[in-house]
């Protein structure tokens, strides 16, 4: 189904071409005043330029012409030149049926379905997934939900951090703490020998550890980096010792990821981009674009314009190891390989702008994808604690994502206890979705960019923008429906106003998908699930629907409370949220 403003302004278009104007001045937006009316048309302003006329004089034009199409039930002109337009009630009928009978619940397919990529998740092995990810997480998956409802091919690659010098950290603290253990020697062979079985609890320990023995410690500090040197150039025993790393880490955040419901198409690392290093190298030196520099080899990517300074990126460090800029890259080339990708969104910390702005500019000059292909980095603010702070834990450490997912969910189980709704073998599932719906919402309502403070008191509050009060509207919605038993479900007319408010809100639906796709904003799709919310609530509180007496407006309330429902449970999934029975 297409939107309501794409129709309507089909309509408004060709009626300013009948009467001998350009077309595109026909484009109609929901009205802001809809004490005045539903939607609106503001060509005759820009028509007055093109065609020196007063704008009253197109609207009264365009006006009178419209006034004979049924679909309205009122078109006014009003000084200096809008076009107010009001639907009839059968006409907001006939596509509140349409859009209950259509398969994509409403969600505008896509004329041009788009092969996309989207990079979220960016956990790194061998350290705890703490809260920093969680955004990356919460927001891709939404925006692959979103991209995927629309009628888009995506993909979503986790883009696993396996490369780096934290694995080279763990590397050299376990060879101080295990000398003996045959990866750490030069004649490993590994045919025959073995690695050391290693658990998540230990990797959790050992990294900081390693971590904050590097800052203290030059000697532990070079020798770490050594490692990852060497395990970069393919030393036998390290890479054994890599593959049990990330035999645990990745078992590990797969089950955190799982209780997130965030699953990924890909678990490409970093590592897979190694393979492409030697083809980016290449790439670059015969495009004469890298350089040395300090040692290093460098690729400028300032711009002339530029107003703040760009460093030239670096993709060989002097030790002759490659570093995150490198990976990117060599990723790149890949991705494009796989999937001829119309698009690739990052969805990354916003402190990591400036690296993404560098990359893009480098596979610009290097031609590593069609200029058509877009590479987009959409930066996310920080979660913050009342203080402001990035969210910490109550001794002020870094909070881990696990963790976090333990107080959400108490606090949920707590408030399911006192619930006489909810049986009690439900009451873990459900404490689970309760915590889970409270801090995705909490999260997603902001737009992505911003940085929002994590209050978990509000976030769990059944009222106002928050996730319980969504989940809490459908559970309501399946308790009238359940009351209500199997009435058939016919529209049949529209005969309240809080109904007729409703309904316009299920119309409008589609624009927002529409501009929630466009401004890759899933903020967008919670604010429209929560006006739907409101309206429904609205109109609930002001109508009798079980008790209804006249039959067929009793069924024609329980077919749109049924569309409620299903539009409501689409937003949240499309968030990446389920819903719960009853509460
Ligand atoms: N692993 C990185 C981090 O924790 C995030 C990766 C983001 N994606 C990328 N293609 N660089 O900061």
């Amino acid at each position: 189904m297409q939107s309501i403003t794409k129709t309507l302004t089909e309509i408004v278009s060709a009626v300013f071409e009948k009467c001998g104007y350009d077309g595109k001045l026909g484009t109609v937006t929901a009205s802001d005043r809809l004490d005045l009316c539903q939607f609106q048309c503001n060509g005759a302003f820009a028509g007055a330029k093109l065609y020196r006329k007063a704008p009253f004089m197109i609207a009264d034009e365009i006006a009178a012409e419209l006034a004979s199409n049924s679909i309205f039930s009122k078109v006014e002109s009003v000084k200096p030149g809008f076009i107010n337009l009001t639907l009839t009630d059968e006409y907001m009928l006939q596509l509140t049926k349409e859009i209950a009978l259509d398969k994509f619940c409403g969600v505008p397919q896509t004329e041009n379905p788009e092969t996309i990529v989207i990079d979220y998740g960016g956990p790194n092995v061998a350290k705890p997934l703490h809260i920093g990810h969680l955004r990356s997480a919460i927001i891709g998956e939404a925006l692959k939900r979103l991209a995927r409802a629309c009628g888009n091919k995506v993909c979503g690659d986790v883009h696993l951090g396996d490369w780096g010098l934290q694995i080279g950290l763990v590397i050299a603290e376990l060879s101080e703490r295990y000398p003996g253990e045959k990866c750490f020697a030069e004649d490993f062979d590994p045919a025959s020998d073995k690695v050391p079985e290693l658990s998540a609890e230990l990797l959790c320990e050992v990294y900081p550890f390693a971590s904050k023995k590097s800052k203290e410690n030059e000697e532990f500090k070079a020798k770490a980096h050594t490692a990852t040197f060497d395990l970069q150039s393919g030393r036998a025993g390290y890479i054994a010792l890599w593959k049990e790393i990330l035999r645990v880490s990745v078992a590990d955040l797969k089950d955190n990821y799982s209780k997130l419901g965030v699953d990924f198409d890909y678990w490409y690392g970093e590592s897979d981009a190694d393979k492409f290093i030697p083809e980016l190298m290449d790439i670059l030196e015969k495009k004469g674009l890298s350089y040395e520099s300090d040692g290093a080899l460098v690729v400028d990517v300032a711009k002339e314009d530029d107003k703040a300074p760009m460093p030239p990126v670096i993709v060989r460090k002097s030790d002759n190891s490659s570093i995150y800029a490198t990976t990117d890259l060599a990723t790149i080339i890949q991705r494009n390989r796989d999937f001829k990708p119309d698009k690739i969104w990052y969805v990354v910390d916003n402190r990591q702008e400036l690296h993404f702005t560098q990359v893009f500019r480098c596979a610009r000059r290097a031609e590593l994808v069609p200029e058509s292909t877009e590479l987009t980095f959409l930066g996310f603010g920080t979660m913050n604690g009342s203080d402001g702070k990035p969210y910490k834990t109550r001794d002020g450490g870094v909070m881990r994502l696990s963790d976090l997912i333990g107080t959400v969910t108490d606090a949920s189980l707590a408030r399911l206890e006192s619930s006489d709704k909810v049986a009690a073998e439900n009451r873990e599932d459900y404490a689970r979705k309760l915590g889970m719906a409270a801090i995705k919402f909490g999260d997603l309502i902001n737009h992505r960019s911003k940085d929002y403070i994590f209050d978990l008191d509000k976030f769990m509050s059944a009222e106002g923008k928050t996730g319980i009060y969504l989940l809490y509207t459908v559970s309501r919605i399946n308790s009238v429906m359940k009351k209500a038993g199997a009435a058939e479900k016919k529209f049949s007319g529209i005969y309240t106003d809080s109904e007729r408010e409703l309904i316009l809100k299920i119309l409008m639906t589609g624009d927002s998908f529409i501009s929630a796709m466009e401004e890759k904003a899933p903020n967008i799709v919670c604010e429209n699930a929560y006006q739907l919310a409101v309206s429904y609530s609205r109109f609930y509180h002001e109508n009798r629907i079980i008790d209804e007496p006249d039959e067929a407006k009793r069924a024609s309330w329980l077919a749109l409370s049924d569309l409620v429902r299903e539009m409501l449970v689409k937003h949240l999934d499309i968030l990446g949220i389920e819903t719960v029975e009853n509460m």
